[in-house]
């Protein structure tokens, strides 16, 4: 049960303003969407959490529903407080979200104030953290009015439940009046959250832009393509991995032979620049400055380490930029 975090937990990490905030997030956090839940080995994620924190990782991303099964992510990221991190609170960044279906009933699973209200005080038990850094709208439903969501985040912040406050996969027109309501309420948006990779880049229209204009930063989420921007895939589904799981997001049928083709032709690239796919995946997201952090899972200590060493990547050339875009352009949406 003992845990002494490193001592040199600071030095390799990079950290970066949130928006027209103060408060800086490290480049790469460690979100727990998958393999932290009650169907994982508690020892294993304890594990990865505490690397993490070693290599300077103070940001970690939690959602109510984050399992399977769902909130057990919560308890057992709690858990791992209690037992090894009591004395370490204010070192970490802990975000949680609302949002999605956890409950039965017409309350379990939307973005209204009934949903958001009850949510906060549920993960607040589940992970018995006296007050989230960031809370999250995990989606825009497409029925509640934004006003009645953001009002939810800023009462949420005055009752003194969290710090700060966030949005997750709005659309630009929301996302908009989001910021302008919440900046208004004096709460602004601290940070968005969207999914961005090499293979999902639709956010690079609009979305990073208004963020940005807005004050708002911006947490790539899913920045490897849970798995397909790393070798994991490149000869096939390996048993045991995320797309090979009965109960993962990543359905089998996904991993495209389209997509395999143009993330072995990546791999060239990055091995080329003396790095792996995974390492150039997160290092490509990171050279735009308007990325505050990507927002990586891992199944494994390995995998942690190996991606935190994207830290160390050289910078990319016009040459290579252009070449990864020409890669790319077989999984471009038709025009
Ligand atoms: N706001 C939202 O709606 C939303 C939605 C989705 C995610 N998120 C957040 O984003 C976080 C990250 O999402 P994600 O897990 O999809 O991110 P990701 O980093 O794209 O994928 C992580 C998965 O990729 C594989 N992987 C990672 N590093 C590897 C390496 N070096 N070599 C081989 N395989 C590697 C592992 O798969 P295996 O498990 O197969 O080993 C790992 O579980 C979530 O935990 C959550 O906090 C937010």
């Amino acid at each position: 049960m003992e845990y002494t975090p490193s001592a040199a937990r600071y030095e390799r990490m990079r950290y970066r303003r949130c928006g027209k905030s103060s408060l800086s997030l490290p480049a790469i956090s460690l979100g727990l969407w998958q393999n932290f839940g009650s169907v994982d080995d508690y020892g294993s994620c304890a594990e990865r959490i505490k690397r993490a924190f070693d290599l300077g990782v103070t940001h970690f991303d939690l959602a109510n529903n984050y399992g399977p099964e769902p909130g057990s992510a919560e308890i057992n990221f709690g858990r791992v407080l209690r037992e090894y991190l009591r004395g370490y609170r204010d070192e970490l960044i802990i975000s949680s979200k609302a949002g999605h279906e956890i409950w039965p009933g017409p309350y379990g699973g939307n973005s209204s104030r009934k949903n958001l209200m009850a949510s906060v005080d549920q993960s607040l038990r589940r992970t018995g953290l006296e007050y989230f850094d960031i809370f999250y709208s995990h989606r825009y439903d497409g029925v509640t009015p934004v006003e009645e969501t953001m009002q939810a985040l800023v009462d949420i912040v005055r009752q003194g439940k969290a710090l700060y406050v966030g949005i997750s996969k709005y659309p630009p027109r929301e996302a908009a009046l989001a910021y302008r309501l919440l900046s208004e309420a004096g709460v602004p948006c601290l940070v968005s959250q969207y999914r961005y990779s090499l293979f999902e880049r639709g956010v690079e229209d609009e979305t990073i832009g208004l963020a940005a204009r807005s004050g708002s930063g911006l947490i790539a989420f899913s920045p490897l393509a849970q798995g397909m921007l790393t070798d994991k895939y490149l000869d096939g589904i390996p048993e045991g991995s995320r797309a090979a799981r009965p109960t993962g997001f990543l359905q089998r049928a996904q991993v495209t032979a389209e997509k395999v083709e143009v993330a072995r032709r990546l791999n060239s690239v990055a091995l080329r620049r003396g790095q792996t796919l995974a390492q150039m995946s997160l290092a490509w997201l990171l050279k735009d400055e308007r990325v505050t952090s990507v927002l990586i899972g891992a199944s494994s200590v390995a995998q942690l380490e190996e991606n935190l060493r994207a830290l160390d990547s050289p910078a990319f050339s016009d040459e290579e930029l252009k070449e990864i875009d020409s890669l790319l352009a077989p999984l471009r949406p038709a025009p």
